[in-house]
């Protein structure tokens, strides 16, 4: 076991051992995400510690492996998932639908007739709704279980304006009706148990003033639901967001000062605070491993071709997310070099290097003339922080298949997913003629 509050509050890359990453690299071959579930372990601890009181949740979406899913759920965490997808990962991982909640974005219909169907079987499922509308469509499934209520409290914060969600009109009830809807729901025989809300997503130190500004909001209106409803809120759900930091040169989170601010801003409420980060427990816990193909002079820079794209790391392309990158073979020859004191240095050169994927398009770029050892074709990169929104939104765009996941835990590594084949990119078009669609169905229902 390891001590939580011993744990570093960040792993950077340097800390991997680049030997240990070319082996995997060597047997399971390239891309490769490479998982680290001790690591996974040791930030759940780490938030359990700095928030005793609090039930937490993990938001599935950052990392859906069953590996993750039943490792956090050995540290006693939560499960909190957007879809019907990831909910049947979750109930893999369960005895009851205790600590499991389903967050209702748009719920299209075929998620709902699932969600039901799963209920039926755990009715300590936890369904949050962010429309009146999905209410309606839960009654009309004979749904009367556990419900919590999103609210939009009108606050966002976030690395990037896509993933702000608090001031979003897609997300969540306005705070100013919340009350109204809640009465409704709890009259219409619902079984009202909490309040949600998700300001957005690598909330940084420098936005505590925001995170303040909106838990304080969140405590007000639990305050008004407990007096208005004939029973008191079971929690106050603030979401996730906890950023972790990507580029070497930034402070990790000050996940006290988060846990103090986040207990004082609430107040005193007759309620659990619930958080449900996903970054956090998984970001620094993962690589990704991938191979140079190509180095060419191309005018101002040198282009380094890799086997990774942006379809197995879409974040630098999406959010222009800047990862850390770290040639292992180079780090590898240079330590070897090191040790052998008639060759004392086999340094390579630092050069400007822009990084590119095999994807036809410009924004597949992963970073550009950053500084790094000279790359040479055959070399070993990793991409860190690579755990978190990184498998989750790989994609077959460019008809690519999509790359293998191992775990390691300890002294064990096992290859958690393997990798797709071309085959298994093309093969739902094989009888897609004859077979009958099942997306007939009006997905409003
Ligand atoms: N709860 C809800 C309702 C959420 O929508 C999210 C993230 C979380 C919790 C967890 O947020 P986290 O602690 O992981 O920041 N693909 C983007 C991030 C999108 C997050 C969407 N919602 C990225 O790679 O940065």
């Amino acid at each position: 076991m390891t001590d939580a509050a011993a744990s570093p509050s960040v792993r950077r890359l340097s800390e991997w051992d680049a030997a240990e990453l070319r082996a995997l690299r060597a047997e399971y071959g390239s891309p490769l995400y490479v998982l680290d579930l001790e690591r996974v372990r040791e930030n759940a601890r780490r938030l359990g510690a700095a928030f005793p009181d609090a039930e937490i949740l993990y938001a599935v979406k950052a990392n859906a492996l069953g590996d993750v899913l039943e490792t956090l759920r050995e540290e006693g965490i939560g499960l909190e998932c957007a879809s019907a997808g990831e909910l049947e990962r979750a109930l893999a991982v369960t005895d009851s639908g205790v600590d499991v909640h389903y967050t209702a974005v748009n719920p299209p219909a075929r998620d709902l007739d699932w969600v039901i169907d799963a209920w039926e079987e755990y009715p300590e499922l936890t369904v949050t709704v962010g429309a009146e509308d999905t209410i309606d469509r839960l009654a009309d499934r004979g749904y009367d279980g556990r419900l919590c209520l999103r609210v939009n409290p009108g606050i966002g914060a976030g690395h990037h304006e896509k993933v702000q969600t608090g001031a979003n009109a897609k997300f969540g009830v306005p705070a100013e009706r919340a009350l109204e809807v809640l009465e409704d729901a709890a009259e219409r025989g619902f079984d009202v148990v909490g309040i949600h809300a998700h300001v957005g997503s690598g909330v940084s130190s420098d936005q505590l003033d925001d995170h303040r500004e909106f838990v304080s909001r969140m405590g007000d209106l639990a305050r008004e639901v407990n007096e208005a409803l004939p029973t008191d809120l079971e929690f106050v759900d603030v979401g996730g967001g906890f950023g972790v930091p990507y580029r070497d040169d930034e402070e990790p989170l000050d996940l006290e000062a988060v846990a103090d601010a986040t207990r004082d801003a609430l107040g005193d409420v007759d309620a659990t605070l619930t958080i449900e980060p996903g970054r956090y427990f998984v970001a620094d816990a993962g690589v990704l491993l991938t191979t140079v193909n190509t180095v060419k002079d191309a005018r101002d820079t040198t282009a380094v071709g890799i086997d990774a794209g942006m379809t197995t790391l879409l974040r630098p392309a999406m959010y222009d997310a800047s990862h850390p990158i770290r040639n292992l073979t180079a780090d590898v020859d240079a330590a070897a070099a090191a040790s052998n004191s008639e060759t004392p240095d086999n340094g390579r050169e630092t050069i400007e290097q822009t990084i590119t994927g095999p994807i036809c398009e410009s924004g597949d770029v992963f970073c550009t003339d950053r500084k790094l050892p000279a790359s040479e074709r055959g070399d070993v990169l990793a991409i860190g922080n690579a755990g978190a929104y990184g498998y989750e939104m790989a994609n077959q765009y460019n008809s690519r298949p999509r790359p293998a996941s191992v775990v390691v835990d300890g002294d064990e590594v096992r290859l958690a997913r393997r990798r797709e084949t071309i085959d298994d990119v093309t093969r739902l078009e094989h009888g897609a003629r004859s077979a009958s669609d099942d997306s007939s169905g009006d997905p409003t229902e």
